[in-house]
């Protein structure tokens, strides 16, 4: 009897290690009320750039100003013009194709991740009025999800800002973008917070201020060597400059909605981080706190003020007087909680030390010290993706979440993006036949609920993308949607992708049926 259930438990650990790969993906795992969705940001789909008075927002200049910075030299003026075809039927004489929501509707998904024009809102910032065609637009998208049954989870702030508060502030570096940012949010929670229960203010700024104003690779491309040759900017100072008025922008809303509307409107505010996974390249103790280094310039140099008041010490240290200090009124102001974490992740990669021994430092990781690499020993650490340094590793996810609940409180996450990317192809039957995208997927959700399993605090998972779009400095060259769209005539067409996830939200796809896929993409 011992010597069975010894065999028993062993199989049970057996099996515990080989998880997530080999059981059956089902969404019965997850608990009651998550929210599977897929998600989007109103620059890279609404197309619509200069409609119904918006104003001009810093990606609407910069692509027309810049156009040599993006891969096929394009722009988001149409994009997947959704703000056309949001639905079905609307009475405007242009809104007559179907689709966006209807399409949601028919994946089965119960939530929808979007986030909101602040150029739609208000074009001239806090100086100039709120445009009521832009509320129009949004409050008539949020009735239509909710009449299909699907949470909108909405993003304040994704890349995109009007371009007069680029003019007058510069941007996140002038201290008076906060007041705006307050402004904004405010508007948003008084004219959409009855209807919405999921407030981001964010979405990766930590990314975001290291391509802005460290790589010079998004607007208005502010960089300096060792980072690059921009015609203007400073890398060692202005991302962190940027970041602590995004942090304290991000305090005041949260401050707001907590003293103002979470009360009466019953939503919940959090912020969404961009997070790869670190693994050092070699188990040397260098590259063991590289990672450890990759990790904190990634995560917590957002999360840590926003829980614990303060810049993560290997910060600190590294860029003494280059980062700025809270003052004490800050953190009185950092003293609300956050009620979610927004977790967007890709992919993980192997951190390398730069401190013993010198490397690149032209990178994304180079401020933290650190060459991150896709290949251990002529080994790729997962399958590559069309974005380069983007791979396949679906086991990090669980890690990930792992390691933002155990840092942070236990506070409940929300897994807010992930997804695949392909090529573009002229055959459309290689781009539905997306078998890639579904076996990426397949893994990283497995990994959910693998983490969800073994007790994380994980409320839902977003795919991103529900449709191909404009894909920043990439442009059209890379395709994240689960649907194909044809950019010259907007069909949207289901790729194999959106079957299978529609297959697994409806309960219809175990693990081992779709097995075969892997056949490879
Ligand atoms: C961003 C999206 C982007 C996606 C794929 C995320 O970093 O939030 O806007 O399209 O990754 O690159």
């Amino acid at each position: 009897m011992a010597a069975a259930t010894g065999v028993v438990m062993l199989l049970a650990a057996a099996l515990a290690i080989l998880a997530p790969s080999t059981r059956a993906l089902d969404r019965a795992e997850f608990p009651p009320g998550f929210l599977f969705g897929a998600a989007t940001s109103a620059y890279q789909i609404e197309g619509a750039y200069l409609e119904d008075g918006k104003g001009l927002s810093n990606w609407d200049v910069f692509t027309h100003t810049h156009s040599g910075n993006i891969a096929d030299g394009r722009n988001g003026d149409v994009a997947d013009d959704h703000y056309h075809r949001y639905m079905h039927g609307t009475e405007s004489a242009h809104r007559q194709s179907p689709e966006d929501v209807e399409i949601m509707h028919s994946l089965g998904v119960n939530s929808y991740r979007f986030s909101i024009s602040w150029a739609r809102i208000l074009p001239r910032g806090r100086l100039g009025g709120v445009n009521s065609a832009g509320i129009a637009f949004y409050d008539q998208l949020i009735v239509a999800l909710l009449q299909k049954g699907i949470e909108p989870f909405v993003t304040l702030h994704h890349f995109d800002l009007p371009h007069e508060l680029e003019t007058r502030y510069g941007g996140w570096l002038g201290a008076g973008i906060r007041e705006e940012f307050d402004h904004y949010a405010d508007v948003c929670f008084q004219a959409f917070g009855d209807r919405v229960k999921f407030w981001t203010t964010f979405n990766e700024p930590n990314m975001m201020t290291r391509l802005t104003y460290m790589l010079g690779m998004y607007p208005p491309n502010h960089c300096s060597p060792p980072f690059g040759n921009c015609n203007s900017g400073n890398s060692q100072w202005e991302p962190y400059v940027a970041a602590h008025n995004i942090i304290m922008s991000h305090a005041a809303a949260v401050d707001n909605y907590k003293k103002n509307y979470q009360a009466k409107q019953g939503g919940s505010i959090g912020i969404v981080i961009s997070m790869k996974y670190y693994e050092p390249l070699t188990n040397t103790t260098v590259d063991i706190l590289a990672a450890r280094r990759a990790l904190s310039f990634e995560i917590h140099w957002f999360l840590d003020p926003i829980f614990f008041g303060e810049y993560p010490k290997e910060m600190r240290e590294m860029l003494s007087s280059n980062l700025p200090k809270f003052t004490l009124a800050e953190k009185i102001l950092l003293e609300n909680k956050v009620d979610f974490i927004g977790v967007n992740h890709y992919t993980a990669i192997y951190a390398k030390d730069c401190i013993s021994s010198p490397c690149d430092l032209n990178t994304y990781e180079g401020n933290a010290l650190v060459f991150a690499t896709g290949q251990r020993d002529g080994v790729q650490i997962g399958k590559s993706t069309a974005l380069v340094g983007f791979y396949d590793v679906p086991e990090a996810m669980e890690q990930i979440i792992k390691y933002v609940n155990q840092r942070y409180e236990n506070t409940p996450i929300y897994v807010t993006e992930n997804g695949y990317s392909q090529h573009n192809s002229n055959s459309m039957e290689d781009m539905i036949n997306d078998v890639g995208r579904v076996n990426y997927l397949r893994g990283y959700l497995s990994s959910i609920s693998s983490a969800v399993r073994r007790g994380a605090n994980v409320h839902g998972y977003f795919v991103w993308s529900i449709m191909d779009n404009f894909e920043w400095v990439f442009g059209f060259t890379v395709r994240f949607g689960m649907y194909h769209v044809d950019f010259t005539t907007q069909e949207r067409t289901p790729k194999m992708s959106a079957k299978w996830y529609r297959d697994f939200l409806m309960g219809y796809a175990p693990l081992g049926e779709v097995q075969t896929l892997r056949a490879d993409s």
